[in-house]
């Protein structure tokens, strides 16, 4: 095997890859934010944040801001230029320009800047919800926990790690509470529109020290300490570890910095007892006092660094195929080959540089 010196480096890979610039290029970014997170459904904030009549809810989708609204019990969503405050009571609505809105999937309130979506929510996650459906539609759920960061990395680099999992290797609790034959043998299942889920396995908390079993306060119509993960295109992520789910909802704010904000949930019939200790639970593993969250920033802010506007590009290697186990990359595959469709470039190649400037493998 010959030296893997620079020119080999270069090479195309004979396996599945992309390139880096789909991370780190300003125009494919300002792509993305056009063809990408202007088109499609955006999981904006959950209907409990904002219960009572009158209040309201804003984030920004696509430089635009967007306020969600309690009408009487029914959420509305509206473009608004200037607003005061992120959340409130008593917004004035008069003028403000309606978008498409729906409350779906355990009370997420959904919008899309498209002024003509061809699907519904429904049809635009397409069954990857299913498979933690009857854990998080048979309650009404409760925002316990909310924060937000923002991370010098591409938004898409903290996407790939909710569905790469062999960086679960960086994760200490994951390889006291996780590693069993069930985990390795969970399988990654695409979705149509580049979402991926991943399928349960059961947590052994009570091998990690000072933790104890979760069972008991897992989500209705779940088997105890299970973990469901779902991935919906093209940065959101659901994640049901058992007593407590969370969300992860991304803002784009340039090709190396994204905003995420951060979920954790309960069901709204919880005692207070029941509530301290979904708490408890969340935020010891992805909350600010746990370990987890904190481990995944901090990977994914190296690659990020690695990968800065103006280095050099590389190829990411997407190659790995073990029957759609937990390491296999089907569900990287599965992303960017609907990530090159809305932008109508080849990952591999999204610049489109002309053949003789790739150096073709031997
Ligand atoms: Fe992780």
């Amino acid at each position: 095997m010959p030296p893997r010196n620079h020119k080999n480096w270069l090479k195309v890979p004979k396996i599945e890859h992309i390139s880096s610039e789909c991370y780190n290029n300003h125009s494919i970014y300002e792509q993305e934010i056009e063809h990408i997170f202007a088109k499609v459904w955006v999981p904006m904030c959950h209907f409990s944040e904002m219960s009572n009549d009158g209040d309201y809810r804003s984030t920004q989708i696509a430089h635009q801001n967007v306020v969600a609204v309690n009408i009487k019990g029914n959420v509305k969503v509206f473009l608004c230029p200037s607003i005061d405050r992120p959340a409130g009571n008593g917004l004035d609505t008069a003028g403000l320009k309606e978008l498409h809105s729906e409350v779906k999937h355990g009370g997420m309130v959904w919008t899309t800047l498209d002024p003509n979506p061809t699907q519904s929510v429904e049809e635009w996650t397409c069954g990857a919800f299913d498979c933690i459906a009857d854990a998080i539609d048979a309650e009404d759920m409760e925002v316990f926990h909310y924060h937000k960061a923002v991370i010098d990395t591409n938004y898409k680099l903290w996407h790939d790690t909710n569905s790469e999992f062999y960086h679960d290797f960086m994760h200490y609790f994951n390889r006291v509470s996780g590693f069993n034959d069930e985990y390795f043998a969970r399988k990654n299942i695409p979705f149509d529109n580049g979402h991926v889920n991943v399928s349960s396995f059961t947590v052994n908390y009570e091998e990690y020290d000072g933790f104890e079993d979760r069972g008991e306060l897992s989500f209705p119509n779940l088997p105890p300490n299970q973990w469901y993960m779902v991935d919906l295109f093209p940065g959101f992520n659901f994640n049901l570890r058992g007593s407590a789910y969370r969300s992860d909802t991304v803002t784009p704010l340039g090709p190396n910095k994204v905003l995420i904000e951060f979920r954790g949930y309960g069901l709204k019939k919880d005692t207070p007892e029941e509530r301290q200790t979904r708490i408890k639970h969340h935020n010891s593993i992805w909350g600010p006092f746990g370990r987890n969250l904190h481990e995944d920033l901090i990977g994914v802010a190296g690659q990020g660094t690695t990968m800065r506007e103006g280095t050099e590009a590389r190829n990411i290697l997407h190659g790995r195929h073990e029957n759609s186990t937990i390491h296999d990359e089907v569900g990287m595959r599965h992303y960017y080959e609907a990530w090159g469709k809305f932008l109508g470039v080849s990952p591999a190649n999204p610049l489109g540089l002309a053949t003789d400037d790739v150096i073709a493998a031997e």
